[in-house]
């Protein structure tokens, strides 16, 4: 008899996507969901009626909705890595958003032949605690939010009627130090894999032992079920991304253990970096006699990376500083519901900036990020815990450490390791074992098992103890030390440690509000101000950060620093310092764009060092400052350009030059006793020759009377999840930005679209994302339209008090 799963297969005719395999079928399980807020005595039960709750897509994010509240999950407590000692009310920690409590998904699993099947349910993260039930019968339990984990469910699946998933998901109270989101925030999967014979999920493993221009050798460790014992010819291919053959071999292994492994040599392979992202599928057949029993492809690149004393980080033969940014996993208005064409903006906007890598900070990635990332041309810090035993929240992964920490290592590294953008694994960030007795023994347990797991990368940790680190072994026992912040400690930590170079694991931590310029213009430490923002002049920081050149100049000066990752390179959800006790503020001022994705001026700093292959001129503050006629505003340029002139309504306020000897005109050139007249300021650049190459203006802008719409891209593809992220700025009748705007907006789009989500990069705004109506703030704000599962036009019309309609037309295929 065929069995199968389930009977209501018009039910999955629309919402499922799969893709099939000569011998696997994967079922993305992405529409049909119900979902209730809450706990719900007997939900996991296959009669439960769940008739009224309501219906979602996965990934999904429960809590971005809001409303913003100032009572939930408000932490009164000292933040010791912060250096605080007495608690104090701290607000907007994790965003204020709703993410706190349980919240139960149901679904029905898709009908399929189930005859000779193992069925695995896979899940990339899901917010936390996760139990899961399959017709009513608890299947397993998965407590860490941030990781990947499957079940085997074939024991739990009735043949011949409707199979049932439920998921329990709980978020405690003081769990966090940011907004982790809720929920099924990242995708759900159903695959069925042959029973008698099939490489389970993560079986392959593909590394480059021999790596270079004229040859690379590739090895492919595949794990076979069920193959004990047997003889199997097994058919491995390497194809380029084109499809075509590159390397082959055809083989019996007779008596086969458990894996199989070959070597297979490519001749001029094209390798793998950032600057040319190539990639090769390694495809596994494997025959039973004649009987094709299955297939497994994996997608992978070829390149060597190593850290040495003598050349720091290296890859593939060449030495390079690493040009990184730390990122949150949140999306912004999105909350932490995983979209691609979300994830494929912020890194292209990295990307354009210079940067070259990305630290998953401070947990693990999702398989989305990294894929985009291989594609891309990122290299990765992949992390896996800001918490060990010792607490920094109350309730966090502390609970769990000493249970699930292998599980869970086990789990990061087997689903990514075959990604050629992760180029380290970090087992954790600033904890506080750093700085204990028992801090080595646990260190040097976590980095074995990544070695284990995958002997090909180095191990790394995010420290902020540095000293303590030393002198307790914690840090020369590392492969790679991480150094956050204290740039004062660099060359002692250098000199005392046994590995002869330094990464600056977590770097910046600058802290500016997006089109906000505060006077005097001096530079400080945890400056705050009573509207709740912080001076895009980019000289305020932290009592434990710094300023980006501090980390330049040792990067530039110190052959033994191999890079950094800059805190961060987006405003995140949660963790409003230097307003962690200031209402409303709710979002992050660490990031070099703004919660919307909108760049801030430190935006330019960073590219103006970072990308080489383009120009960059860029000016600050903007030209609009009515009243302060006559006082003096100081104006910067972020330039690679050596030096420029500077022109104020066509009057010369001399050249500047970048000074190596001075530590803020070393890579910003400045002109800080301008005084303030309405018009034009001009810059022009002179490269190293003294000849003017480019030269930009801006404009006092008058009032507002009009829109510009511009999105990030014109076509979206007709999937039902698809984005556009739209600018929208308030222009005078000239068209210059009108940098002081605060009018509301209203949105609304017609046709093959909906409208998702808006934001404006206020960290003190409390207006809810999703609604379709949010003042501008400073001129600016973001958009973003989601494709509907039709294609065909749409238009976004965007209206505002006294400010002309503008109307925006896309489309879909
Ligand atoms: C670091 C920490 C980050 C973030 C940052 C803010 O110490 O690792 O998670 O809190 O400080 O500056």
């Amino acid at each position: 008899m065929k069995k199968s799963i389930g009977t209501l297969v018009f039910f999955f005719s629309f919402s499922l996507v799969f893709c099939q395999s000569h011998s696997r079928t994967v079922y993305h399980l992405t529409d049909g969901w119900s979902f209730h807020r809450g706990d719900f005595v007997g939900a996991e039960s296959p009669s439960f009626d769940d008739g009224n709750w309501s219906r979602v897509r996965v990934p999904h994010d429960w809590a971005i909705s809001g409303p913003f509240d100032k009572e939930v999950d408000k932490q009164i407590v000292a933040i010791e890595q912060n250096g605080e000692k007495v608690p104090t009310e701290k607000t907007g920690r994790t965003g204020s958003l709703p993410y706190v409590g349980v919240g139960w998904y149901r679904t029905v699993l898709p009908q399929a032949d189930l005859d000779n099947k193992k069925a695995i349910l896979l899940f990339e993260g899901a917010m936390s605690e996760a139990q899961v039930f399959i017709n009513g019968q608890k299947v397993g339990f998965w407590p860490y939010g941030y990781n990947t984990f499957h079940f085997d469910i074939t024991a739990y699946l009735n043949p011949d009627s409707r199979n049932i998933l439920a998921v329990r998901l709980e978020n405690r109270a003081l769990s966090s130090r940011w907004y982790p989101g809720a929920g099924l925030y990242r995708p759900v999967t159903l695959q069925l894999l042959n029973k008698a014979i099939s490489v389970p999920i993560w079986g392959t493993t593909v590394t480059t032992p021999v790596v270079s221009e004229e040859y690379a050798r590739v090895n492919v460790k595949t794990k076979i079920d069920g193959a004990k014992g047997r003889n199997l010819r097994v058919v491995s291919v390497i194809n380029d991304l084109n499809g075509r053959v590159v390397g082959q071999q055809d083989r019996m292994f007779n008596n086969i253990h458990h894996f199989i492994e070959e070597n297979i040599e490519i001749d001029q392979p094209n390798l793998w970096s950032p600057e040319s992202p190539a990639l090769y599928y390694a495809v596994t057949k494997i025959y039973d006699g004649e009987r094709l029993v299955d297939v497994d492809s994996v997608r992978f690149g070829i390149r060597e990376v190593r850290v040495t004393p003598e050349e720091g980080f290296v890859l593939n033969g060449k030495s390079r500083k690493i040009k990184g940014v730390c990122l949150h996993h949140d999306l912004g208005p999105l909350g932490a519901a995983l979209n691609k064409a979300a994830l494929r903006r912020q890194l292209q906007l990295m990307k354009d900036m210079g940067a070259d890598a990305i630290r998953t900070a401070h947990n693990m990635p999702s398989s989305w990020q990294m894929d985009l990332c291989d594609e891309m041309g990122i290299m990765v810090v992949a992390e896996s815990f800001d918490e060990w035993n010792y607490p920094k929240t109350k309730n966090g992964y502390n609970l769990y450490f000493d249970q699930w920490a292998e599980r869970d290592l086990v789990n990061l590294i087997r689903c990514h390791r075959n990604h050629p953008s992760i180029v380290m694994w970090s087992i954790g960030n600033e904890v506080p074992e750093q700085g204990r007795a028992d801090g080595g023994r646990i260190a040097k347990r976590l980095q074995d098992i990544c070695h284990r797991e995958d002997p090909t990368r180095l191990v790394t940790v995010g420290m902020d103890r540095i000293t303590n680190a030393i002198e307790n072994g914690f840090a020369p026992l590392l492969d790679i030390p991480g150094l956050n912040y204290r740039t004062h400690l660099y060359e002692s930590a250098y000199k005392k440690l046994p590995q002869g170079f330094i990464l600056g694991s977590e770097t910046a931590s600058t802290v500016s509000s997006r089109g906000v310029y505060k006077f005097p213009v001096v530079e400080g430490k945890n400056k705050t101000y009573p509207d709740g923002q912080s001076s895009s002049y980019d000289l305020e920081y932290c009592s434990w950060s710094n300023l980006p050149e501090d980390d330049w100049i040792l990067q530039d000066d110190m052959d033994w620093v191999i890079g950094e990752f800059v805190w961060t390179g987006f405003d995140y959800l949660g963790e409003p310092t230097p307003y962690d006790e200031y209402w409303p503020s709710r979002s992050s001022y660490f990031g070099i764009c703004d919660l919307a994705g909108i760049p801030k001026d430190r935006y330019y700093l960073y590219r103006s060092r970072w990308n080489t292959q383009e120009n960059t001129l860029h000016l600050l503050p903007h030209w609009n400052w009515k009243g302060k006629e006559g006082d003096t505003i100081p104006v910067y340029c972020y330039t690679n350009q050596p030096e420029a002139e500077l022109f104020i309504n066509g009057k010369s306020q001399g050249r500047r030059k970048k000074d190596p000897s001075s530590r803020l005109d070393r890579y910003r050139l400045r002109w800080n006793d301008v005084i303030y007249e309405a018009g034009t300021v001009k810059v022009v650049a002179y490269n190293s020759d003294g000849v003017a190459v480019e030269e930009k203006e801006m404009k006092t802008a008058g009032k507002p009377a009009g829109l510009r719409l511009t999105p990030d891209r014109q076509t979206l593809s007709a999937n039902g999840e698809d984005l556009v992220f739209v600018t929208v700025e308030v222009v005078d009748k000239e068209g210059n930005l009108c940098p002081t705007s605060d009018t509301p907006l209203t949105f609304d789009v017609n046709g093959a679209g909906r409208f998702k989500a808006a934001c404006n990069g206020d960290a003190t705004s409390l207006v809810q994302f999703q609604q379709p109506n949010m003042p501008v703030f400073n001129g600016k704000l973001v958009v973003i339209i989601e494709s509907g599962e039709v294609a065909g036009d749409m238009v976004l019309r965007v209206k505002g008090k006294g400010i002309k309609t503008s109307l925006l037309r896309l489309n879909s295929q």
